[in-house]
């Protein structure tokens, strides 16, 4: 389940992210809609923190805020150098460019982790574990990603939420959709890309994330919030 693993996969998705980078702006999109939520699950006080996937960094600007320091990754050299560009006024943040799974994550460390719209990338049986270890005690995972629709219920949602992504899209960006050239980058990404069902995520919940809270949004995403506990 997830992502397959393989040094030509990784070097695709780094290029597409190097390319993507240079198109987007610092935008709303479907992922960010949801980052109050996410924020509000922020563990009181928050010291250390990660964020995995980073991007340009918009996600990493929030943890910023109550965190001491966030250490924020991404396998995207132009994600990261326009992270940094975007980020002048969050000393608190160290941008690095890394592979999450080749990096060395230190044990019991964070008391927040986060990752939005990556998970998908990763090989979950394995990024799920590393991540546990490096939290600490009462520290708490955010997760964010991109669900495959399956079934009735989900045929619907996802499309009751076109409207809305539409008029979102109008009142945020002026516009319904984003330039061609744009669009055109993010499809032959899609192109590759595969997502978990939600019964495939509740499974992953079960048995790596025991006690989870799961909830499907309507911007074809979902969220998992989950806290470690000794
Ligand atoms: C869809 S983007 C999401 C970026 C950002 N979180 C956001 O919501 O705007 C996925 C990001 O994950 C990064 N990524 C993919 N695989 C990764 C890995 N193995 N380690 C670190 N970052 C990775 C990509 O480079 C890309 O910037």
């Amino acid at each position: 389940m997830g992502a397959t693993f393989t040094a030509e996969a990784m070097s695709t998705i780094r290029a597409d992210f190097d390319r993507i980078a240079l198109l987007s702006g610092e935008e709303w999109d479907h992922s960010s809609q949801y980052h109050d939520f996410l924020s509000q699950h922020i563990p009181s006080p928050c010291r250390e923190s990660l964020e995995i996937g980073c991007g340009a960094g918009a996600f990493s600007r929030l943890l910023a805020k109550p965190s001491d320091r966030v250490l924020a990754l991404d396998l995207s050299p132009n994600m990261i150098r326009i992270a940094k560009e975007r980020s002048a006024l969050f000393p608190n943040i160290d941008f690095q460019v890394a592979d999450v799974m080749s990096r060395e994550l230190p044990a019991e460390n964070f008391d927040c982790i986060a990752t939005v719209a990556t998970l998908h990338h990763l090989p979950i049986a394995e990024v799920l574990p590393k991540i546990k270890r490096s939290l600490k005690v009462n520290g708490v995972l955010l997760i964010l990603d991109l669900f495959q629709a399956e079934g009735l219920f989900d045929a619907v949602t996802s499309t009751l939420a076109v409207p809305v992504s539409m008029g979102l899209k109008l009142i945020r960006h002026g516009r319904m959709m984003a330039p061609r050239h744009v669009r055109e980058a993010w499809a032959e990404h899609g192109r590759h890309d595969s997502y978990l069902t939600l019964a495939q995520v509740h499974k992953v919940c079960a048995d790596i994330l025991p006690g989870a809270e799961v909830k499907k949004h309507l911007l074809w995403r979902y969220s998992i919030i989950w806290k470690k506990v000794a």
